[in-house]
């Protein structure tokens, strides 16, 4: 993915934009995305559970060839509140199968990454069940973000399509007792074709600086 500088210099080489002004492309280009800048909020937290493991692998590919479960695409960009991006983010993940069952032996379900510079992430994994205990009511991955700099953020993401919203998560939230906003629970966009459906979710993280 080309990050957004590399756009506005390909722009420039094909003549999209052009620079008429006495200060270099470089300088016309940094004060162009600076105003371009959206302040954005911090991610809420969530809580962390009981389930995770340290010294988790790095693995952007959790599920196995043969996994059952609706396979999902999971990605987004790491950012700080002043809407710049922050490109030495490291993302665990930790999740159940899609029977809602943790791999408390080994690491299936759990991967981390290094964000690339764009700031950008993605894991291959499928949609996790509910647990079969009832002890949580939603399904939900676990993130945890660590930058130099900023404060680690520990979340948890939801999923619009979790049948306990009833369609409405802005208005059911409130029916898991850990979700105090609907911001934690993303659109699920849905690829492939009816023999086999795939899921991709967007999760933007935002980062408060030290
Ligand atoms: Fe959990």
């Amino acid at each position: 993915m080309l990050n957004r500088r590399d756009v506005l210099q390909k722009c420039i080489a094909l003549g999209a934009v052009s620079i008429a002004s006495q200060f270099s492309a470089e300088e016309m280009l940094a004060a162009f995305q600076e105003s371009e800048k959206q302040p954005r909020k911090p991610t809420p937290p969530n809580t962390m559970g009981p389930f995770y493991k340290r010294l988790v692998p790095v693995n952007d590919v959790l599920r196995a060839p043969g996994d059952s479960g609706i396979p999902l695409n999971l990605s987004g960009q790491v950012f700080d509140t002043r809407g710049d991006i922050v490109p030495g983010a490291i993302i665990e993940i930790w999740q159940t199968n899609h029977k809602g069952y943790y791999d408390l032996e080994g690491y299936r379900y759990r991967g981390k990454v290094n964000v690339n510079k764009s700031g950008a992430y993605s894991f291959e994994s499928v949609i996790p069940g509910h647990y079969p205990d009832k002890s949580r009511i939603c399904q939900h991955i676990h993130y945890a973000v660590v930058s130099p700099g900023h404060k680690p953020l520990v979340t948890q993401l939801y999923f619009a399509t979790d049948p306990v919203f009833d369609g409405d998560p802005a208005k059911n939230y409130s029916r898991d007792p850990l979700l105090q906003t609907p911001e934690l629970i993303r659109p699920v966009i849905l690829t492939g074709d009816p023999s086999e459906v795939h899921a991709k979710v967007r999760f933007e993280l935002c980062l408060e600086r030290l």
